[in-house]
């Protein structure tokens, strides 16, 4: 595969203007700056294996990319953007935002639902539960309340259409990030951007998934970080500021920025934290 190189900054406006369509914990949005000035200059392939909002792949924008994340639901609504976004954009019409409906549909099992159906019920919910949260429960449903918004948009289509095109030819997958960077080569990109480990015992939001991501799971990622540092891969990787992320990650480049946090409703909590940015390049 040859190496893509990224467009220098001042080209990037050149790019197709494509923004997150979900509300995702963890959005990397305003940490764009940081972490783009930190990439190396060739990319090789791009892997993004904790996709999530997707919001540094869109700012990047590179051909041919892999993009995963656990999330079935989440991967199923990229899948359906990237290969049938105007039947997904006609569907979106029928939603209503009303208590009675919402609970209908977040009790609806999406594997039974037709594809486009499973796809707009994920973007309807995203967009109408509390805080855009993704959190299910030990069996794996759904299970936030509905939020409180004046009229939400539940999808832009130009924004929806956008994104379908800068899907176009990446390979979009539903899998755990260390089957999706085993294909990974020397001169390859991967940007890691894992549920952070939790600041204190009761911080964490960690539970996108029913596995929640516990010490083990921070553990593990980091044999994942060294495997392919050992196989000339180059790998990013955005995490919390605490001793025991640190102490992981001890023998690669670890640098500490300043985040402004963004999920807390107290205005108090939301006061910027350090975050670290780990590199092995
Ligand atoms: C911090 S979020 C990513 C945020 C994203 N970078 C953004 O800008 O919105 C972490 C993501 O990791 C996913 N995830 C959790 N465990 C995973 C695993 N073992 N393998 C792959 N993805 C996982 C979650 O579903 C969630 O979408």
């Amino acid at each position: 595969m040859p190496s893509i190189r990224l467009l220098p900054v001042q080209d990037r406006a050149r790019l197709t203007k494509a923004e997150p369509v979900v509300k995702w914990a963890g959005g990397k949005t305003r940490l764009l700056p940081e972490l783009t000035a930190r990439l190396p200059e060739d990319l090789g392939r791009y892997y993004e294996p904790f996709l999530g909002g997707a919001a540094m792949f869109l700012s990047l924008q590179p051909a041919g990319a892999v993009l995963t994340d656990i999330n079935e639901e989440l991967v199923h609504l990229y899948r359906t953007i990237q290969s049938d976004v105007e039947a997904l954009i006609d569907d979106l019409d029928r939603h209503r935002y009303e208590a009675g409906y919402y609970y209908a549909m977040r009790a609806q099992n999406p594997r039974r639902l037709a594809p486009i159906a499973r796809a707009s019920r994920t973007l309807y919910l995203n967009k109408t539960c509390f805080n855009g949260l993704y959190r299910v429960n030990r069996r794996g449903e759904f299970n936030v309340p509905m939020g409180r918004y004046k009229n939400p948009t539940i999808g832009d289509p130009e924004r929806l259409r956008a994104l379908s095109e800068v899907l176009q030819g990446c390979e979009v997958v539903a899998t755990d990030y260390a089957t999706a960077t085993a294909t990974a080569q020397r001169g390859d990109f991967v940007y890691f951007d894992p549920p952070y480990f939790p600041l204190t015992r009761t911080s964490s939001f960690t539970s996108y998934t029913k596995e929640a991501f516990a010490a083990d799971d921070q553990r593990r990622l980091a044999e994942t970080f060294d495997d392919l540092t050992a196989r000339g891969v180059r790998c990013m990787q955005s995490n919390s500021d605490t001793p025991f992320i640190r102490e992981l990650y001890r023998h690669h480049r670890v640098e500490a920025i300043n985040a402004p946090r963004a999920i807390a409703r107290d205005p108090e909590r939301r006061k910027s934290v350090s975050e670290l940015i780990i590199m092995n390049y």
